[in-house]
């Protein structure tokens, strides 16, 4: 899929919260978790950037709940190749024994993925631009450059970024894929963030889940945050456990430490993090808001449903 100018949020009279979630993972009570989170924070869109299946497997359920809550979707490398049929993960792992855990999970999801999911999945567009007051900013999965790159915190490279934003012309991107939330600024006014994953804890230490909200408001300010999220892991763990989910995927979730993907990591992220990580950002942009308020102009289009309803 190409890309896709499908969010218009320009004409908004008071601020509006946009909820950026990804990597569910087939972890339903997380999600729905982070779901009623962001509703309880008053967030009236809610975006979903890909990896919606994986390890958990319970995918029919976690495509029903995305699909009747998220007006916005992203594919991740997970739709993308359930939707072709294959059965690699396309994470993307330097390490081949994390991309053969990744390729693990990913057969558990697809023992539930019918092929009207597939027609569907095919239809998430690979980045989503989303118009604000603050200025356009572009959701994606892994990067804005590739579906499953790992952006990490510790290798962000401000310049290549800065001069990405500057020739896009927008404020700045969302993305997921890695599992570990950041937030950067970007020259002034611009900014990159990891919104984590609502699937799986970030290797902290600590079984809270994690997603982002954007709140933009009517002048033109930004604030990013990184949301930190409990659910009761334990009830989840012990059903996934009695439904033969293997135990390598099942402890990160009891424990807050991950058991995969850690050779992949740059060096200084595999060391478990307590509590560390910036989640909280203002930016002000230099957008100049001009448009005057039409009634109908912040509607968003969608890809259709699975039933062809829409959360909005
Ligand atoms: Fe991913």
């Amino acid at each position: 899929m190409t890309a896709q100018n499908n969010g218009n949020f320009l004409n908004r009279h008071l601020s509006w919260k946009l909820a950026v979630m990804g990597g569910a993972y087939g972890n339903v009570p997380a999600l729905q978790a982070c779901i009623d989170d962001a509703r309880s924070q008053g967030c009236q869109t809610m975006a979903f950037i890909g990896d919606a299946i994986g390890c958990c497997g319970h995918s029919a359920e976690i495509l029903a709940l995305i699909n009747r809550n998220f007006s916005l979707l992203v594919a991740g490398n997970h739709e993308q190749q359930a939707a072709l049929g294959q059965s690699m993960c396309g994470c993307g792992y330097e390490s081949p024994e994390d991309e053969q855990a990744g390729c693990q999970a990913f057969n558990i999801a697809l023992r539930d993925i019918s092929q009207d999911h597939r027609r569907w999945l095919l239809t998430w567009p690979n980045e989503l631009l989303v118009k604000t007051p603050a200025g356009p900013v572009l959701l994606c999965h892994g990067s804005p450059e590739r579906t499953n790159e790992f952006l990490y915190a510790s290798q962000f490279s401000e310049a290549r970024w800065e001069r990405f934003l500057k020739i896009r012309e927008i404020t700045g991107f969302v993305c997921t894929h890695s599992g570990l939330p950041w937030i950067h600024r970007v020259g002034t006014d611009r900014f990159a963030a990891n919104c984590g994953v609502v699937g799986k804890p970030d290797h902290d230490g600590n079984t809270e889940v994690h997603y982002s909200i954007l709140d933009v408001s009517y002048f033109g300010e930004l604030k990013v945050s990184i949301c930190s999220v409990r659910y009761d892991e334990i009830a989840w763990a012990r059903q996934l456990r009695s439904e033969g989910v293997p135990d390598l995927f099942i402890s990160p979730l009891e424990t807050g430490v991950w058991t995969t993907g850690l050779s992949s990591l740059p060096e200084s992220e595999r060391l478990v993090h307590f509590g560390q990580r910036h989640n909280e950002m203002t930016i002000r942009t230099h957008d100049e808001f001009r448009s005057v308020p039409h009634a109908n102009d912040d509607k968003c289009s969608r890809p259709q449903g699975l039933n062809g309803e829409s959360p909005d």
